[in-house]
């Protein structure tokens, strides 16, 4: 096998994957924000499987984070991340500089939104994050040529989200939504999981929980959103480190508001602090 290539040239990864193309091999594009852990891996694994070459990105995107974010105190680790790829017979693990994606300060002019389910969820907290995540993805697609594109259902939004901009604006790749993976006590699998103390971690298990719970009522026979949603808002509750940002029963599809009975496939998700940690989680029902 090859070896992994550490690149940080957007322009240098685009005429690799110019040369792929000419040679008939495909090619799949892993985004991450690197501090890479086994649901990263699984997306990975799955890339190396389905296609001829691999690429994975690495790239703290400073456009997705709100001012008052964590950007700078994001965990970064691109040795451990080289090792990950490596093993899994990854091809380019591309790792550029800010400014190698956006330029000097203030030059970067281009921006792709998409309305409406950017605004509900994770955008009523977040209003500029999607689009900092659609921008990058869309650079991404275009700098790897990838025929196939991987997302964790973990980041069940942005899965939805980066669905409908390939649909709207006709972009050539095909998007593959992987499972989320969990730490054996329920825990969803999280880059920021690193910034809980032992106390949180464990008051962080009240997430996966609940919603555990909700889906075992579901598949009971429950139908009613609004009694879904309360339960779970208040089994989060007796947890006196959390604080929810919002817990959500959504149509699966156009993220809206489900109230009443539960008559199409649904979305429950949930964003929540534990201590200063901000986390989600989420599952889907179909129906
Ligand atoms: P990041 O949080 O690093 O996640 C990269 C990818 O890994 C996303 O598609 C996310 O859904 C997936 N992932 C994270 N945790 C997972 C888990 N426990 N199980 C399964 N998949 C999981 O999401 C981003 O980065 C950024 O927004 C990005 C798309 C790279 C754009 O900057």
């Amino acid at each position: 096998m090859a070896e992994i290539k550490r690149i940080s040239d957007p322009a240098e990864v685009q005429a690799i994957a110019r040369q792929w193309k000419k040679e008939g091999l495909s090619i799949g594009i892993v985004p991450t924000m690197g501090y890479l852990h086994d649901g990263h891996r699984s997306l990975i694994h799955r890339a190396c499987a389905e296609n001829d070459r691999v690429i994975v990105s690495d790239f703290v995107n400073p456009i997705q984070f709100g001012p008052t974010e964590d950007l700078d105190k994001y965990p970064r680790d691109i040795e451990a991340d080289t090792k990950l790829c490596s093993e899994e017979g990854v091809d380019i693990i591309f790792n550029p500089a800010p400014e190698d994606m956006y330029g000097a300060e203030g030059s970067f002019l281009t921006s792709v939104a998409v309305d409406k389910i950017t605004k509900v969820l994770c955008g009523k907290t977040r209003p500029t994050h999607f689009q900092g995540v659609c921008t990058v993805v869309n650079k991404l697609f275009n700098i790897s040529k990838a025929d196939r594109g991987y997302f964790g259902q973990k980041d069940a939004q942005q899965l939805a989200v980066i669905r409908k901009m390939v649909k709207d604006l006709n972009i050539d790749i095909e998007i593959i939504g992987c499972p989320i993976i969990r730490e054996e006590d329920g825990l969803a699998k999280s880059s920021r999981n690193k910034y809980l103390s032992a106390e949180e971690r464990q008051a962080a298990l009240v997430l996966s929980r609940s919603l555990r719970n909700a889906r075992k009522a579901l598949e009971e026979g429950e139908r009613d959103a609004d009694k879904l949603r309360e339960a779970i808002t208040a089994e989060i509750k007796t947890e006196p480190l959390s604080d929810i940002d919002y817990v959500s029963v959504v149509d699966a599809e156009t993220l809206e508001d489900v109230s009443g009975k539960i008559q199409r496939s649904i979305l429950v998700a949930l964003a929540v602090k534990i201590g200063n940690t901000r986390l989600i989680d989420n599952f889907s029902f179909e129906l």
